[in-house]
């Protein structure tokens, strides 16, 4: 398979298989937003849930929250997003269109629209990316409220909430999923730059001292690079890139991303960013609020500092579907025939298992397995019935959507009580007692 078809597939797949969808697609769409559909939800939970059980629950001094989406313009004011929140863009003077500057390969693709004449572009302008809307009910009294450019600043106006609340002593993370609205100006790529999505973030509040930044900045970015190789991202296909000076955003110190090689170049996934006190001392600023920190051991009063890990849910989504879709050449009865698998890890799979009667016309069979499927749902255990088609078909259509494991009910079920379980990648099937269908899945697959 090409690397330039990749995309293109993943594509078709995820719309014919009830992934991702354009939005609004009835009504000729909505340009940088995405529907998930039934499989893409089921997707997109289990990745959260993984990011979340892994650094809230898994963790002893990180505790999660859930922000508004809509805050006080003043909070943006005071974070720096309605003044520096911009990406430079240039104009193309045939047709107006704006493209980032920084986007070599739209340029180039750009310019080839106009074949005939020589595109010149005006100099670099600043556009702010900040979603607007109006609040109030009485025309001519509404108020500007802006759609949150990043989840962070819900956390950071909650830091005080949170100390008085809850038990955590520095150093402690405040963990949150949500999503994020950004003006794009050329959204693309699929879900990649999107103008609204969904970030996964953990701000780590530290002592001021520059020894600590640095140690927690080394820790985090191990740690979220090991999050995405435990979940089976193929490591030659990820990288660290350090932010130039003229790249950083204007409140990181120093800035990371981890990058993934796509069909479209190496792009970010996730930013590890160290903040400095930028976010605190700006609130405190703006909203003449104390945000400091009294140590309650050395009595130390102090601004902390914030190490951020920021992914995008949909980026990882996407990039986790690039990396784990293949396509293998099978032989069934002399005729050549192409097997889709999505080898995504079982933790992300939307289904764990898929059941099945061998014939789906013998009563026997199909009220055997229905008992066996009952029985495999109450272990909570998101598992999918197929009867359609022969046996052959409902292997490669579960192997299209990446469940990992088959269970066939046949007439040995019916004697002894066994099924077979049939491995995705493997395609091998081993036979097992009904009774150790879910202990089975659960050593196997998602342990
Ligand atoms: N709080 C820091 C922050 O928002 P960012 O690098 O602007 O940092 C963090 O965004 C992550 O959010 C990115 O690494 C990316 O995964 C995701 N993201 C940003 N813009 C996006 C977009 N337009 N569409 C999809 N995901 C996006």
């Amino acid at each position: 398979m090409q690397q330039s078809d990749l995309l293109d597939k993943v594509v078709s797949l995820c719309k014919r298989r009830g992934f991702i969808f354009p939005g609004s697609e009835i009504y000729g769409g909505l340009r940088g937003t995405w529907d998930y559909g039934p499989l893409g939800s089921e997707l997109k939970f289990n990745l959260k849930q993984a990011w979340w059980q892994e650094m809230v629950r898994n963790q002893e001094n990180v505790v999660g929250i859930q922000a508004a989406i809509m805050m006080n313009s003043r909070v943006w004011e005071a974070s720096g997003h309605t003044e520096s929140f911009t990406d430079p863009l240039v104009e193309c003077k045939i047709c107006h269109s704006r493209i980032r500057a920084d986007q070599e390969e739209e340029i180039k693709t750009h310019e080839g629209t106009h074949k005939e004449q020589k595109t010149e572009w005006t100099e670099p302008k600043k556009f702010n990316l900040l979603v607007e809307a109006k609040l109030g009910v009485v025309e001519g009294e509404k108020s500007t409220v802006y759609l949150r450019g990043e989840i962070t600043q819900g956390v950071h106006v909650n830091f005080k909430n949170v100390l008085d609340s809850i038990r955590v002593k520095i150093p402690f993370g405040i963990a949150q999923i949500g999503k994020a609205f950004r003006n794009e100006i050329t959204p693309g790529n699929f879900t990649y730059r999107s103008r609204e999505f969904e970030q996964m973030e953990l701000q780590w509040y530290i002592k001021s001292d520059r020894k600590e930044a640095e140690k927690w900045f080394e820790y985090f970015k191990e740690k979220r690079m090991n999050w995405y190789l435990s979940l089976g991202m193929d490591k030659n296909k990820l990288r660290f890139r350090q932010h130039e000076s003229d790249e950083k955003a204007h409140y990181a110190r120093d800035a990371w991303d981890i990058e993934y090689q796509t069909p479209f170049g190496w792009k970010e996934c996730e930013g590890i960013h160290d903040r400095g006190d930028w976010d605190l001392s700006r609130h405190a600023k703006f909203s003449g609020q104390d945000m400091s920190y009294l140590d309650p051991e050395t009595n130390e009063k102090y601004m902390p500092h914030i190490i951020e890990t920021s992914g995008g849910v949909d980026r990882a989504l996407l990039f986790f579907l690039l990396d784990a879709y293949s396509e293998e050449l099978m032989t069934n009865d002399q005729r050549q025939t192409t097997r889709v698998v999505l080898k995504l890890h079982p933790k992300l799979a939307s289904y764990k298992a898929a059941v099945f009667p061998l014939l789906a016309n013998k009563p026997q069979l199909v009220e055997k397995a229905r008992e066996i499927f009952k029985n495999l749902k109450t272990t909570g255990l998101n598992v999918a019935w197929d009867d359609r088609g022969n046996i052959g078909k409902r292997y490669y259509s579960q192997d299209e959507i990446g469940t990992p494991a088959c269970i066939t009910i046949d007439y040995q079920t019916l004697e002894d009580g066994t099924v077979t379980i049939r491995d995705r990648d493997t395609t091998e099937q081993k036979r097992v007692d009904e009774k150790e269908i879910a202990p089975t899945l659960n050593t196997s697959y998602l342990d």
